[in-house]
C-alpha cells in the first residue's frame, strides 16, 4: 500500500506572518487525515516560521529547491543542511519552474538529488513535458531523459526514500488538467522504467503524485487512479479551504 501525499508548493507566495496565519488555520482542518501525508513548501523565508507554527501537527515542511554543496561560495543558495536545520523534512527538486526559468538541467538534478538524500530529507523530484513535446508525441522520451538524467546512480535503497511528481508543464497554472487517465499513463510508463532500470518491488513501492491545475473539483476523480498516488498542488494550496478540501478528498 502507497501512502498518499498531499502537497502544497506555495511558490512565491506568502510572507512570513501569511504564512503562520495559513498554518494555524489548517492545523484543525486537517488534524484528522490520517489517510494521506500532508506537506506544504513555503518559501525560504518562512520555511523556520512555518515548520514551527506546524510543530506537533501531521503537517510536514517541504523547501522549494535546494543547493547541491554543502556549504561554500554559492551566493543565493541554501543547502540541505540548512533545509534540516530550518525544520524541512522535504524538498521538491527540478520543478519545470527552475528548469525553465533558472536554466536547472537533468544533471543538476541528480546532484541536487543526491545532496538532499545525504542530508536525510525526502526529496519530491519533479518531470514532465512540455506542450510542444506532447503533440509532437516525444512525452515517452522526455520521461526517459528526465528519470536518466535526473535519478543516474542512485540505489534501489534510495528510491524507496524518494518521491516522484509528474507534472505535465502544459498543465501548471493553466487551469488545463490532465485527465486521470493520461496522468496515469505517464505514471505507469515512469513506474515501467523503475521497474525495468532498479526493480518492480521499487517501482511497486515509489509514490508518484500528479501536478498540474490540481483542485478540489478533480481531485477525487484523480485519485481513483491507482497509479496515482498523491498531488503536488500549486495555485489551490494557498487557500486553506480549498487545500484543506484536497486534503480532505475521501
Ligand atoms: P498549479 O496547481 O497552480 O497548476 O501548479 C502546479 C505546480 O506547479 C505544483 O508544483
Amino acid at each position: 500500500m502507497r501512502r498518499p501525499v498531499i502537497a502544497g508548493n506555495w511558490k512565491m507566495y506568502k510572507k512570513i506572518g501569511e504564512a503562520v496565519e495559513f498554518i494555524a488555520a489548517l492545523r484543525p482542518k486537517v488534524a484528522e487525515a490520517s489517510h494521506c501525508e500532508v506537506v506544504v513548501a513555503p518559501p525560504f523565508t518562512a520555511l523556520q516560521a512555518v515548520a514551527k507554527a506546524a510543530a506537533g501537527s501531521n503537517i510536514q515542511v517541504a523547501a522549494q529547491d535546494v543547493a547541491w554543496e554543502k556549504e561554500g561560495a554559492f551566493t543565493g543558495d541554501v543547502s540541505a543542511p540548512m533545509l534540516c536545520e530550518a525544520g524541512c523534512t522535504h524538498v521538491i527538486i527540478g520543478h519545470s519552474e527552475r528548469r525553465q526559468i533558472h536554466g536547472e538541467t537533468d544533471e543538476r538534478v541528480n546532484r541536487k538529488l543526491k545532496a538532499a538524500l545525504e542530508a536525510g530529507l525526502t526529496p519530491i523530484v519533479c518531470v514532465g513535458e512540455t506542450l510542444a513535446e506532447r503533440e509532437a508525441n516525444r512525452t515517452h522520451e522526455i520521461l526517459e531523459r528526465q528519470f536518466s538524467g535526473g535519478f543516474a546512480a542512485l540505489t534501489a535503497s534510495d528510491f524507496s526514500r524518494i518521491i516522484i511528481a509528474y507534472e505535465p508543464v502544459w498543465a501548471i497554472g493553466t487551469g488545463r488538467t490532465a485527465t486521470p487517465e493520461i496522468a496515469a499513463q505517464s505514471h505507469r510508463y515512469l513506474r515501467s522504467l523503475i521497474a525495468e532500470k532498479i526493480g518492480k518491488s521499487v517501482a511497486e513501492q515509489i509514490r508518484i503524485l500528479y501536478g498540474g491545475s490540481v483542485k478540489p473539483d478533480n481531485i477525487q476523480g484523480l485519485m481513483a487512479q491507482e497509479e496515482i498516488d498523491g498531488a503536488l498542488v500549486g495555485g489551490a494550496s494557498l487557500k486553506r479551504d480549498s487545500f484543506s478540501a484536497i486534503v480532505n478528498y475521501p
